[in-house]
């Protein structure tokens, strides 16, 4: 007995060590080897901040297991910024209902001195005082200068949505030309305040216009603000995407979600990606700054100021993830409310959590899905109980599940039936396929319900089976994997597989998971054990992907991991016919596992 005793006392001591390392290992550190890329004025911050500039963030942090499995423990991170009093503001719309938010004259102006010195307060104390420097000056708040701008395309051709905030009730103008400096007819749009549903309840201003008649491949000057007041952003610039009249003319779209205000690794060489041209579309595939409603929603503003590098040189699309869903995925709803344009000029349906848009490629169309996956995971759903102050969202997610389910099947069906598109895609945060296993739920029950649907109905697999899809992206997981064709819960398309780096005609669609471009949350973990055999790639390191179509018969994507500078994994989609590209690649097709290490279903 006092032996065990002993070794008792021994293992109580090793565990509390391994406590003790455990907290004091940096929380802005993923491990030996990881590297930042933070801006640059993330980086003098971080440097004067060390490691307290984002400890007090991991205090916050919520698992993305809490949101699946615990709708209280969720609601208690996000009242910590929240304050009280704000449960009945988490209204959730009927299709088409817009977004209620706080009614205007509740709302307060960040340059009032006591608003200021609180949000001064809360950036110092939870991110650290160097911080500070990402606040904008009182004057330009005051003022009205325009910040976070951003370009999104519609469903037509020859358009454009910019968009911006401010901090005041200021006009929507734009102004664009094809020469520096010499622009067009001042063009007017919509201004929106959005009542942040946080404690100090900040107004914001969202402004778009929406750009017609614009030229393919044509260089754009433009400035967005305030014709009246005289106050306009500085000059930006973006080349319109091609119309499809030329082959040559190829337009490489990013694919990446998950990327964050803290630990953002793929941000600097995403924005010089951009920059150079290598990029033409950027689409982020849900999860934005963690967390965009944080900090009063000032978490949100300073990823997308940042951001900026990227959103208002090219369109900016992507869709909603877990992280968006405090407060009814109301800070994504209004920050990006361009997105409301994509499917009609006037806003109708008036939402953005699900729409559709082209892009012409390699003198070939594409039409791209934007889904919202994030419908499927309440906890009601699942038949536990609603946590206190969210019963309202029961009998309301039911209904977007089915009208969201209705309008893919439709879209998807007219797509392919209208025979302009040599290539379908989709994308949704989270996966319908994955192999990791940092939480058993998400690769497991997460998956399988996003593919069945709930009780078996409105499930993704069903929609897609209805008319081929070529691929589908997600994220959530923050590691990038890639699967061979997989459809019905597993069951891969093995003739199509030519190489690990090519599928011939593939009847089933390509599941891509790229959600490693970076975020205070780290890695997710793979296992041997765990892969399906549908999982014909893996891989823990920071990046984001590239899709190019190169035409009818040709499609290809590649991962930029160790944060964008390097291809690691890349695969071509090839349609018939198939001899030349076959002759090209060197891998031997790969063996057909005996069996899945683990049945998914
Ligand atoms: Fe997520």
């Amino acid at each position: 007995m006092k032996r065990n005793a002993a070794l008792m006392a021994s293992a109580v001591a090793l565990a509390l060590i391994l406590v003790l390392l455990l907290v004091a290992t940096p929380a802005d550190g993923a491990g030996a080897g990881s590297r930042s890329h933070r801006s640059p004025r993330h980086a003098a911050a971080a440097a004067g901040a060390g490691a307290t500039s984002t400890r007090p963030l991991k205090k916050h942090r919520v698992s993305k297991s809490s949101f699946h499995t615990s709708q209280g423990r969720e609601r208690d991170s996000t009242r910590e910024y929240a304050g009280q009093g704000t449960s009945h503001l988490r209204h959730v719309p009927a299709p088409g209902e817009k977004v209620t938010a706080v009614p205007l004259e509740q709302g307060v102006h960040a340059w009032q001195p006591a608003v200021r010195a609180e949000l001064e307060h809360i950036v110092s104390s939870e991110l650290g005082e160097q911080y500070l420097s990402l606040l904008p000056s009182v004057s330009d708040v005051e003022s009205g200068v325009p910040e976070q701008i951003k370009i999104s395309v519609t469903a037509r051709g020859g358009e454009l949505v910019l968009n911006w905030l401010t901090w005041t009730n200021s006009s929507t103008n734009a102004q664009i030309g094809t020469a520096s400096g010499q622009y067009g007819a001042v063009l007017s749009g919509q201004t929106t305040p959005f009542v942040d549903p946080n404690s100090l309840h900040l107004v914001r201003y969202l402004h778009n216009v929406l750009i017609t008649n614009v030229q393919p491949k044509t260089q754009y000057f433009y400035r967005v603000g305030d014709a009246t007041s005289g106050v306009w952003s500085d000059e930006q610039s973006t080349r319109t995407v091609p119309d499809g009249s030329n082959p040559a003319d190829l337009v490489p779209v990013a694919m990446y979600g998950d990327l964050g205000l803290v630990n953002s690794q793929s941000m600097a060489v995403l924005s010089d990606d951009v920059a150079k041209g290598g990029v033409s579309v950027v689409i982020q595939v849900g999860d934005f700054s963690y967390n965009m409603d944080e900090l009063q929603g000032m978490n949100g503003d300073f990823f997308l100021r940042d951001l900026q590098n990227v959103t208002a040189k090219v369109p900016f699309m992507g869709c909603a993830g877990n992280h968006e869903q405090a407060f009814n995925f109301s800070h994504l709803a209004n920050k990006f409310s361009n997105w409301n344009y994509v499917s009609d000029p006037l806003g109708r349906p008036d939402q953005n959590w699900w729409y559709s848009f082209d892009l012409a490629s390699g003198g070939v169309l594409t039409h791209y899905i934007s889904l919202d996956t994030e419908l499927y995971y309440w906890d009601y759903l699942r038949g536990e109980s609603t946590a206190p102050g969210q019963e309202e969202l029961k009998g309301n997610y039911p209904a977007m599940i089915a009208a969201q389910w209705h309008w893919l099947v439709d879209d998807l069906t007219r797509a392919y039936d209208s025979g302009k598109y040599a290539w379908i895609v989709a994308y949704g945060h989270r996966p319908l396929y994955c192999s990791n296993v940092d939480s058993l739920t998400d690769c497991m029950s997460d998956t399988e319900l996003l593919r069945k649907g709930p009780g078996g109905m409105y499930g993704f697999e069903a929609a897609f089976s209805v008319r081929p899809l070529d691929i589908y992206f997600a994220a959530h997981e923050h590691s990038y994997e890639r699967t061979y064709p997989v459809s019905n819960g597993g069951t891969v398309d093995w003739k199509s597989v030519a190489t690990n780096n090519l599928y011939v005609s593939p009847a089933a669609p390509v599941h891509i998971v790229a959600g490693s471009a970076g975020c205070r949350e780290y890695f997710d973990t793979f296992d041997e054990v765990f892969y399906g055999a549908f999982s014909a790639f893996r891989s823990e390191t920071y990046g984001y992907g590239r899709m190019t179509v190169h035409n009818a018969t040709h499609l290809h994507w590649e991962q930029l991991i160790d944060e964008g500078n390097a291809p690691s994994d890349h695969l071509w989609v090839q349609k018939k016919p198939r001899q030349h590209l076959v002759a090209e690649q060197p891998e031997q097709k790969p063996k057909k596992p005996a069996q899945p290490r683990i049945a998914l279903e």
